[in-house]
């Protein structure tokens, strides 16, 4: 066959296979058919330019260069588009400016929460953590609450018939953080100074103030001679600290089983008080149910309604607007 004709028939063959290569490894698949080194197809036409005559050799080289660099020129090309972006097979043109990305945030009562932590940080506190399915010791027993208190009522409580059965014993969601305050004591000595956030569970009638699910932060402090002096302070301070200094804080004369004296406390709201808690000091009871001596120790303990100084704080009117999961509401924190 002419070798000219060859020439030719190689370059078209390259060709060929250069634009059947849909990605890069064709491509090189193709490199190394036609152009490859060692065993590549373009030895074939160097071994005719080697047998050429005196008189071929001149227009053979120059046609060999001539289909070499078409060859190569096509790679190249070839390697280029497919290294760019297919904007043409998918549609999307990744030159113009994307779409605005809408970063979410903490929910309000995260947000509260983090901020609680931070601030009786500064006084001591540490944070300890609690289960949200609890036993009857931890939520009454230990507390003082005996069996035949209305709290315990099952009709106040959400029990769980099936964990029961696997426990052995009743179950229930927890109704208050106060069961940390039973656990940590079980497990440390004094000096404590804990609190412990989280939810709690009560079968309530949902309305502006209410829901059957909510946000306690419990507080604990043991030592050799703690009094509720102090925990006034603590409340107080913990209070303006958080709402503003005009924020006022008052104790009212209540009864709870784990606490002796007791308060209710309320913060000053408008004209008015709103409640926001309770605390107290640790009664003798609890101190011995966890072994504690009432005698060597004494201690105070609170319990906060989170949504309550959330609202206050950021005016907001109704409690179920945290469960609803609107947007709207939930970008404004
Ligand atoms: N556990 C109480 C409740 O859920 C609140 C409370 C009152 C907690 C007095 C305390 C306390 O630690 O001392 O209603």
């Amino acid at each position: 066959m002419d070798p000219l004709q060859q020439y030719e028939d190689f370059a078209n063959a390259a060709l060929t296979a250069l634009s059947a290569a849909t990605d890069t490894a064709a491509v090189e698949a193709a490199r190394i058919e036609f152009l490859g080194k060692k065993s590549g197809r373009i030895k074939t036409l160097q071994d005719l330019l080697g047998k050429a005559t005196a008189e071929q050799r001149p227009a053979l080289g120059a046609k060999f260069n001539e289909v070499r660099q078409r060859v190569t020129a096509a790679l190249e090309a070839r390697q280029q588009e497919l290294a760019k972006p297919k904007a043409s097979l998918t549609g999307i043109d990744i030159s113009l400016p994307g779409e605005q990305i809408r970063l979410g945030r903490r929910h309000p009562l995260t947000q509260t929460m983090d901020e609680f932590r931070d601030i009786i940080g500064r006084m001591g506190f540490t944070v300890a953590y609690g289960p949200e399915l609890e036993d009857e010791w931890h939520n009454f027993e230990a507390l003082n609450i005996p069996a035949d208190h209305p709290a315990r009522d099952p009709l106040e409580n959400f029990y769980l018939a099936t964990a029961q059965a696997v426990s052995g014993g009743p179950v229930l969601l927890r109704s208050q953080t106060s069961t940390v305050q039973i656990r940590v004591m079980e497990k440390s000595k004094p000096p404590i100074r804990i609190v412990s956030l989280g939810r709690v569970y009560r079968p309530d009638t949902i309305d502006a103030t209410h829901s059957c699910m909510f946000h306690q932060m419990e507080g604990l402090m043991i030592g050799s001679d703690v009094t509720m002096a102090q925990l006034k302070t603590t409340l107080r301070l913990f209070a303006t600290t958080y709402l503003g200094r005009d924020v006022t804080i008052r104790f009212r004369p209540s009864f709870f089983p784990f606490t002796e004296p007791s308060v209710e406390v309320d913060m000053s709201w408008g004209q008015g008080w709103m409640e926001i808690g309770g605390a107290g000091m640790v009664d003798p009871n609890v101190l011995r149910a966890v072994g504690f001596d009432p005698e060597e120790v004494s201690g105070f303990a609170f319990g906060f309604g989170i949504e309550r100084f959330c609202m206050r704080r950021h005016n907001i009117k109704d409690i179920r607007r945290f469960t609803e999961n609107d947007v709207r509401f939930l970008s404004q924190f």
